[in-house]
């Protein structure tokens, strides 16, 4: 059987020069694929104890949904500006260029409530702070962090020093 690794496409020069894009679509459309990232990201929470799966629009929704339903736990989303229709706490995150904001619900999150955060990727680190400070501000605790990949070469982990971070696939590169 294939390993994970072989299930990402690495597209070089994508979205601008120098820069390799590693898609996901090709783990979703492969029923094998797609069931080693889950379950990967399932091994990773034995033994943890959380309340709630809590995960970033839009890729973060694709692969943390599936093992909030496995392991059947709710599902907290961290939606884009503008999106959510209850009151919100709102987070600002740095991109390559200028800033963009992240929201949660408000009443979402209780205090002593146990989260494991779920995403795609960890580049720079910038999404997953950004999605901390908002649970710790709500009286939330990170209990671990989930990626199915890395790219060591950002050092995005400094940004997430003293939380349980782990990757399924490390890229040490950029
Ligand atoms: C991508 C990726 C991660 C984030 C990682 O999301 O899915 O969420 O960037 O980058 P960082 O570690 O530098 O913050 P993006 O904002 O492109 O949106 P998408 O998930 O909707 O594609
Ligand atoms: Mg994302």
């Amino acid at each position: 059987m294939k390993k994970l690794e072989e299930y990402v496409t690495s597209i070089p020069d994508f979205p601008e020069e120098g820069i390799i894009f590693r898609d996901v679509t090709t783990i979703l459309e492969d029923p094998n694929g797609l069931s080693l990232a889950v379950d990967g990201v399932r091994q990773m929470l034995e033994g943890v104890e959380y309340d709630s799966v809590i995960g970033p629009e839009s890729r973060g929704f694709i692969f943390g949904v599936p093992v909030a339903y496995a392991e059947h736990k709710g599902f907290i989303p961290i939606r884009k500006k503008g999106k959510l229709p209850r009151e919100v706490l709102s987070a600002d995150y740095a991109l390559e260029y200028g800033t963009a904001t992240i929201e949660i619900h408000k009443d979402s999150i209780k205090p002593g409530q146990k989260v494991v955060i779920i995403d795609d990727l960890i580049a720079t680190g910038g999404t997953i702070e950004a999605i901390i400070k908002l649970v710790e501000e709500l009286g939330g605790e990170v209990v671990k962090i989930c990626f199915i990949m890395e790219l060591a070469g950002l050092k995005g982990r400094e940004k997430l020093a003293g939380y349980d971070v782990e990757s399924l696939i490390i890229y040490e590169g950029k």
